[in-house]
């Protein structure tokens, strides 16, 4: 029941008596698994059911098991640098003024269209109910700022984002838009972020051994030097090794990776002159000690999944998380590649440059032929 004020406005009456016995129907929020053969994407959108759905009883749905394996909760803290420029498919026309077209992406990801209704498609049969709030959602989006998505913004910092406004709250669909982006990111990634060609071959080694692992990976606190001769015995120059630590742009840490510059000073607020007093400080309110385990940090805070250069930039202000990132500043040569690449003007030389140090790396104690098998099971060597 509900009621229209003067104003035009309908507001629903609440009823607590209504909502109260509402509570006590509710079944327990369950987990549900499509149907064996639908397997292939059922994972993915049986997400949606439980995140969205929760109501909705579908015949196509089963309930089979509990899962206890979680996403991961993202780590959002650390982002208050940098955005990694959002996502978004080149169209034809770059320029600003440019007119919408049917077809835009006809040229830069062709089966855009088909890919967003195939996806949705998908979504409607598991969890038709989300069509109401996927139009709500569109409504919304488009009157407040336009259809530009900032609806789907969350909030930063202080600011309140669309979201949070109290008409919005009650908004739903976000997980499938999730879904939708991911599949078009998959088919029609943003050509930004290096790739390479790699040669195949490769076979499989009969031998692993713990012991070699240990002795022969870098250590997070390695220093130049150290780290140099772990490189060179791999064939790998002082340039891959600062290439290639730029890797550490995309990714996450666990906090006794770098507990050691935080709290092995003088006193537990005094870390190293390598690392920067305020990101210390802000690292150490969240990784509280060498123990905890738990924690996660970005090493390229704001922009953690996008292969980009901002991981330089935050070397270059001592920002690097580990010990390792951060000596890259004390050797001549590592760091002019830093401050170089950190103005981000030079973004192509570094996307070459790892290109060219990754196929290095791939080529690392290659066995061919004889020297190798080709397993038949990832985890375990082929039976003689
Ligand atoms: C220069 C020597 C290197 C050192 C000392 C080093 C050290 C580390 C450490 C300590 C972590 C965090 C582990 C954890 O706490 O969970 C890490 C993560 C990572 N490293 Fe490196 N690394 C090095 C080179 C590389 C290279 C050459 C690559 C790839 C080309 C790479 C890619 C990554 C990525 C992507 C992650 C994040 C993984 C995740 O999110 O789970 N690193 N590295």
């Amino acid at each position: 029941m509900g009621h229209w004020s003067s104003n035009g406005k309908y507001t629903k009456d609440y009823d607590s008596s209504e909502a109260e016995s509402d509570a006590v129907n509710q079944p327990p929020p369950k987990r549900r698994r499509v149907y064996k053969e639908e397997e292939e994407w059922s994972d993915d959108l049986v997400e949606v059911a439980e995140e969205e759905e929760e109501d909705e009883k579908e015949e196509e749905v089963v309930v089979e098991e509990e899962d206890d394996e979680e996403e991961e909760e993202e780590d959002e803290d650390d982002n208050d640098e940098e955005g990694d420029g959002g996502g978004g498919y080149e169209g034809d026309d770059d320029d600003a003024v440019a007119q919408l077209e049917v077809g835009y992406y006809s040229k830069t990801c062709p089966n855009v269209e088909a890919i967003v209704r195939e996806e949705m498609e998908k979504i409607m049969s598991v969890a038709p109910s989300l069509a109401g709030p996927l139009l709500r959602l569109h409504f919304h989006g488009c009157f407040v700022r336009g259809c530009d998505a900032s609806v789907l913004l969350n909030a930063t910092g202080s600011n309140l984002a669309e979201k949070d406004a109290e008409p919005n709250r009650s908004l739903r669909g976000f997980g499938s838009v999730d879904k939708v982006k991911a599949k078009l990111e998959a088919a029609c990634p943003q050509h930004r972020g290096p790739f390479w060609p790699v040669a195949l071959g490769r076979r499989d080694g009969r031998v692993s051994s713990a012991a070699e692992a240990a002795d022969q990976l870098p250590p997070a606190y390695g220093d130049v030097p150290l780290l140099t001769k772990i490189f060179a015995s791999k064939n790998l120059d002082l340039k891959d090794l600062v290439v290639l630590s730029g890797a550490h742009t995309l990714g996450t840490a666990h906090c006794p990776s770098y507990a050691g510059r935080l709290y092995n000073f003088s006193s537990a607020y005094n870390s190293g002159p390598s690392l920067d007093s305020e990101y210390a400080d802000r690292l150490r309110t969240r990784c509280k000690s060498a123990h905890d385990k738990a924690m996660l940090s970005e090493m390229d805070p704001g922009s953690y999944k996008t292969f980009d250069t901002s991981y330089y930039r935050h070397v270059a202000k001592r920002r690097g998380l580990f010990q390792s990132d951060a000596a890259l500043l004390t050797d001549a040569t590592t760091r002019d590649y830093v401050q170089r690449i950190a103005t981000g003007k030079f973004d192509d030389v570094f996307f070459k440059d790892l290109s060219e140090s990754m196929i290095k790396m791939g080529n690392v104690g290659v066995l061919t032929g004889a020297e190798g098998e080709i397993r038949k099971e990832c985890y375990i060597v082929n039976w003689i």
